[in-house]
């Protein structure tokens, strides 16, 4: 077994973290932690703290953590047959037994499901099928992707540049050409504070209408959406605002792409959020609760006008050029079907709606009068407490005070993992859909100590 310096000395010398400050970290800066186990809600460290993990890894251990039931499918799976490829017609009994479960729970306008590894890989997909849709249908100057500011779609070229994010454009060249941002959903940072909730949605769809219109809508193939937005801020949209947006897209054939990355398979309190808010999209994003990310694996299912014309175009060139070696890969089908027998069997859809109610309703009850509190809003088992210099205006801190950090780390001292999301100072939260009401009154207990200490 390495000692613990050795592990740290290794990982500062060979070891290229995501979303990281390199530099810190190669100097030894920032600490490696090490994860060494986990049981339902919690995970433990290298050093033996055992801590409650409020954010799910990056919200995708949707069962909780050492659920043997998936370990066991992939562990079968593995000795029986670790992999085989899915390319012209090939699968596993996993691969499809799983197709046909993701399908049975998707809207009932969906037709097929395109799996690959990762959230990114799914938008990538998305983008190059809305691509060929339009080229099938005879409209190749119909291309152009809109995207919302805040949203959060991946980190590649083409999802990085649909991901409404400085932070990921930022030195990379991005967003490339093609990607065009409208009005984020925020409605606690609307522009004009008078706005009421009605006001701010007729905003963003005048909004929607002047970018397609400024665009042409014949250069516009589609518009991608969280049903609720995750990384950039665990924002609810304001009432109505689905329903303001679809007819605009109808209207001038633009395709509807729902990213249900973070909020497929239960996070909401519903199966899937394109039922939560009456989304009718002709895409769906899936990854992280597909398998609670005991393996890799994402899709794009395909609703059924998108599914005709993509036959149409291979009637007509021949089979679909796109597939990845490891599309549809055993290991991760096998993971899928089990963790979602697994949400079925332990009810978790209704737990995450349940729990996560009384959850926002403890925060709530400590910190909501706090001066400091600007929002605490959330949906399912997802909750964000946004945090302001003054409230009655709605000030905000400077970003280099790095509030939201601060009170992430104070939390994590006392032994429970909330995310400070990447733009504002936003504690995010979303534990396994298995949390029970115990474990949600010491997340906002703690979280209420954590900000007295660091706020006052
Ligand atoms: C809504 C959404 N879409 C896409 C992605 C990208 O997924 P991945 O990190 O698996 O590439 C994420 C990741 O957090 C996400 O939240």
């Amino acid at each position: 077994m390495l000692t613990n310096d050795q592990l740290s000395q290794w990982d500062r010398e060979n070891f290229f973290h995501p979303s990281t400050h390199l530099a810190q970290h190669a100097r030894g800066e920032t600490p490696t932690r090490v994860i060494t186990g986990g049981e339902g809600c919690h995970i433990t460290d290298r050093d033996g703290n055992r801590l409650l993990d409020a954010f799910a890894g990056l919200y995708c251990v949707n069962v909780g953590y050492g659920r043997p039931q998936i370990a066991e499918a992939i562990a079968e799976q593995a000795k029986e047959l670790a992999y085989y490829h899915a390319y012209v017609g090939h699968g596993t009994e996993a691969s499809i037994t799983l197709s046909k479960m993701v399908l049975d729970r998707a809207p009932s306008h969906m037709s097929k499901v395109y799996f690959g590894l990762s959230g990114s890989d799914a938008n990538e997909t998305n983008i190059k099928l809305v691509w060929y849709y339009n080229n099938i249908r005879g409209l190749p100057q119909k291309k152009k992707i809109i995207s919302r500011w805040r949203g959060y779609h991946g980190s590649g070229l083409m999802t990085g540049s649909l991901t409404g994010l400085e932070l990921f454009h930022k030195k990379f060249d991005l967003p490339l050409a093609q990607v065009i941002h409208t009005e984020a959903p925020y409605y606690y940072r609307r522009p004009d504070l008078t706005m009421s909730e009605a006001d701010f949605v007729a905003h963003c769809a005048a909004e929607l209408e002047a970018l397609i219109e400024r665009e042409g809508a014949d250069t516009i193939a589609a518009f991608i959406g969280e049903p609720v937005l995750g990384t950039g801020g665990i924002v609810p949209p304001p009432a109505g605002y689905w329903q303001a947006i679809q007819p605009i897209l109808e209207k001038h054939d633009i395709l509807l792409i729902a990213d249900e990355v973070v909020t497929g398979f239960g996070r909401l309190g519903s199966m899937f959020g394109s039922d939560h808010y009456g989304l009718k999209p002709d895409l769906i994003t899936i990854a992280k609760g597909l398998t609670s990310a005991y393996a890799p694996l994402s899709g794009s299912i395909v609703g059924d006008r998108m599914w005709k014309v993509l036959e149409q175009g291979t009637d007509e060139n021949g089979p679909i050029g796109h597939g990845w070696t490891y599309s549809a890969h055993p290991i991760g089908a096998a993971a899928g079907v089990a963790n979602l027998k697994l949400i079925d069997e332990l009810g978790l859809v209704q737990n995450a709606s349940d729990v996560g109610a009384h959850l926002r309703a403890a925060m709530r009850d400590a910190l909501a009068d706090h001066p400091n509190v600007g929002e605490i809003r959330g949906e399912g088992m997802l909750a964000a407490i946004e945090f302001v210099a003054d409230r009655d205006s709605r000030t905000f801190f400077d970003p280099s005070q790095k509030v939201g950090y601060s009170l992430a780390a104070a939390l994590l001292a006392k032994g429970v993992i909330a995310r400070a999301m990447p733009q504002g100072d936003i504690l995010g939260f979303a534990p396994p859909l298995c949390l029970t009401k115990v474990e949600a009154e010491e997340i906002a207990s703690k979280t209420a100590q954590a900000v007295r200490e660091t706020l006052g």
